[in-house]
């Protein structure tokens, strides 16, 4: 079996004619057999839009994933079942959660899913909702929640889970794609809250396998200290890895630092990105 994968929404866009931007992520996943999945849905303002410009049918598809309950992830679904239809909605329970990015300001922001369960259930949604491991279709997986087992990847300090700034917002339900290829494994990120390192030891240790072709997508390496960087870069040259096309969250900063560690490997995973493979 082969794949197609090819990023739909993100915060800026490659040569394709009249495709939008917008802070965010989704990416399509069309295998050689079978029904395309879709990873995650941006904000709600590019997806359909995107898809369109770039001959995407998004339906039918195999399901839907919401890799965590933030807008710029989940804010698409509305939109999408209100054009498709309905459709199966993997996800971690704690989606539903409210969430806030809290500044040094003390502005507060609320930042969870737009959209409550009641309003995407009435508009098609049918949520398969579970924080473990598991295979949602042939050579397509989750990984369920990922444990937070290194040092140096502290997440992002400016998440709460009330507007006070009072209790840390770990975001628990973050999960991570895996593509399971005959040149190794290909790992698809929403916003990897719980960590690049710890996600490629998790998928490692649940597929069983350490062979590790592309990462792409949200690092959100943008939101973290020199250590982790430096730490997540050591890691990514450790394992291997071939492709390691970064968006999202990553931000300039940090992108631009691994365009020059990692010169080979990188590319910039923006709207119209693809990889078969
Ligand atoms: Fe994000
Ligand atoms: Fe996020």
């Amino acid at each position: 079996m082969t794949f197609r994968i090819t990023i739909l929404c993100e915060n800026s866009v490659g040569p394709i004619a009249g495709t939008l931007g917008e802070h965010g992520f989704a990416a399509l996943i069309e295998p050689s057999a079978g029904d395309p999945i879709l990873f995650d849905t941006g904000q709600g303002a590019t997806l359909l839009h995107n898809a369109r410009r770039m001959n995407k049918k998004l339906s039918p598809l195999a399901g839907v994933v919401v890799s965590h309950g933030h807008y710029d992830h989940a804010g698409g679904l509305l939109p999408l079942l209100q054009e498709c239809g309905t459709q199966t909605v993997y996800a971690h329970p704690a989606i539903f959660n409210p969430r806030y990015r809290v500044k040094d300001t003390g502005e507060c922001l609320a930042i969870g899913m737009p959209h409550g369960r009641d309003v995407l259930e009435s508009a098609g949604a049918r949520f398969d909702l579970s924080p473990e491991f598991r295979e949602i279709a042939p050579g397509i997986f989750l990984t369920g929640e990922v444990p937070r087992a290194t040092s140096f990847e502290l997440g992002d300090q400016g998440l709460y889970r009330d507007c006070t700034g009072q209790e840390v917002d770990t975001t628990p339900e973050d999960q991570s794609l895996i593509v399971a290829t005959d040149k190794g494994l290909v790992l698809l990120m929403g916003c990897c809250h719980a960590g690049l390192v710890n996600t490629l030891e998790h998928m490692a240790y649940t597929m069983g396998r350490r062979d590790v072709f592309a990462v792409i997508g949200g690092t959100h390496l943008g939101f973290c200290g020199q250590e982790q960087l430096d730490m997540t870069i050591s890691a990514l040259r450790a394992w291997g890895i071939k492709k390691v096309a970064a968006s999202h969250c990553t931000g300039f900063a940090a992108s631009a630092r691994l365009s020059r560690e990692m010169p080979k490997e990188f590319q910039v995973a923006h709207v119209g990105y693809t990889l078969e493979i």
